[in-house]
Order: C-alpha cells, then structure tokens, then sequence
C-alpha cells in the first residue's frame, strides 16, 4: 500500500519507519555532536525547476508513482536526517520538500532541459515529509546524477507554518564535478560546505543494493515551540 501524504502512515511505511529509525539511531549516538558545533545550513538558490505543476503524488517515496509497479530508474537511496534550530533541538511540524531530475537529468518542469521525451514517467522528481516531535524527515529517492552545468546535487525546501523559511542543495560527498560546480563552489564557507556534502553509502544488510545519505538540515531560527 503506497503512501497517500506524508501525514498517514500504513504499513508499508510503519516498516519504513522502524527501518529509518535504526538508520537514524545510529548518527544520533556520533560522540561530540554538540549544539554549539552545529552549523547553519547554506542557503543556496531555488534554481529554476522547482516543480512548474506539482505531481498528483507528493508523498515521501519518489521511486514509486501512485499505484504503479515499476520502480523509478536510478540507485536507490533512502535520504533522512532532522530539521533542528541552531541549538540542536528538532524542529515538528516543518514541510521538507525535495525536487531533483531524473536519471536521464530531466527534471519535471515545463522548461526542463535535457530529453523531455526520455523522462522516465516512474520518478515522481518532488516528494514532501512533514516531521514529527523528533524533527525527522525520510525520503525514498535515486541518487541524484549530473546534468550539463551542475554536479549532482538534491534541491531542498523547509516550510514551517507555510513559509519557505530554506531553501538549499546537497551534494554527493567526493564527487569529482563538485570541484567545477559554481553554485557549490559558491557556499565559501568550508564547514558550511561540508554540512550539505554528504555519503551516499551503501544500505547496511540491503539486498538491493540500496544506499543510504543523512543530511541534518540546521536552520538559522528558534520557532516557538
Ligand atoms: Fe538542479
């Protein structure tokens, strides 16, 4: 049974959840992740293919669209982290959006480049998650692939009480084209840079060859609680 929104959860997505869970129990134990180490999410540009029309199906699983059964070309990657305040405290109630291109680097856009002909229609390209009392967002996704001018990269935006409060990118840790790419070239601050180039590694005990990117978004307000 395919997620509807990101609000309900069936049971595909209470396993889902158990199996994030874990993923995430491990990070949350890292020694020395103190709130004063934390560091401020860049902000980086919306670009220009946020979603011109949104899909029917906006949920958190882009490698399956509504009902269908073909998977979405591309590796599999569970993408998760947590919204958090500059203290480390989770943020609820924030609207994770992400938007990337598909495998053949066409993005579900009406001015997209690259073949629109060969977009593969199994890849939603936008997913939502609406967080909890934890803060944590989890997405079902490809790994993002280059496209002519960017390195390959997940655009991201946090909505809370229905204002764009960030809007960023992250990136493949290690990825040779970061190096060329203006945009993150552009986030001169190191550590900053650093905090949205994350592992893409493979899924402990995945069959499938699954794999696994954490990326902690740390937004620059304290909302009320
Ligand atoms: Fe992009």
């Amino acid at each position: 049974m395919k997620r509807r929104t990101p609000y309900l959860i069936g049971s595909q997505d209470r396993r889902t959840f158990l199996r994030v869970t874990a993923i995430t129990a491990a990070f949350f134990t890292v020694p020395g992740a103190f709130a004063e180490e934390l560091v401020r999410t860049p902000r980086q540009t919306e670009g220009p293919f946020y979603p011109d029309k949104l899909p029917l199906d906006t949920d958190n699983d882009l490698i399956i669209v509504n009902d269908g059964t073909t998977p979405a070309v591309g590796e599999i990657t569970w993408l998760n982290g947590r919204i958090l305040n500059e203290r480390g405290e989770p943020i609820r109630n924030a609207l994770v959006e992400i938007w990337q291109c598909d495998a053949t680097g066409v993005y579900l856009h009406s001015r997209t480049g690259g073949e629109v002909s060969k977009r593969d229609k199994n890849f939603q390209c936008f997913g939502r998650f609406l967080t909890g009392s934890t803060g944590e967002y989890v997405f079902r996704t490809i790994k993002p692939v280059p496209y002519p001018g960017r390195t390959p990269h997940i655009h991201m935006a946090i909505k809370i009480k229905g204002r764009k409060e960030l809007i960023t990118q992250c990136y493949i840790k290690g990825h040779p084209q970061n190096e060329k790419d203006g945009i993150w070239k552009g986030i001169r601050d190191e550590k900053a840079r650093a905090s949205v180039t994350i592992p893409f590694d493979p899924l402990k005990g995945s069959r499938i060859g699954e794999l696994a990117a954490h990326f902690d978004v740390v937004m620059g307000l304290t909302p009320e609680a």
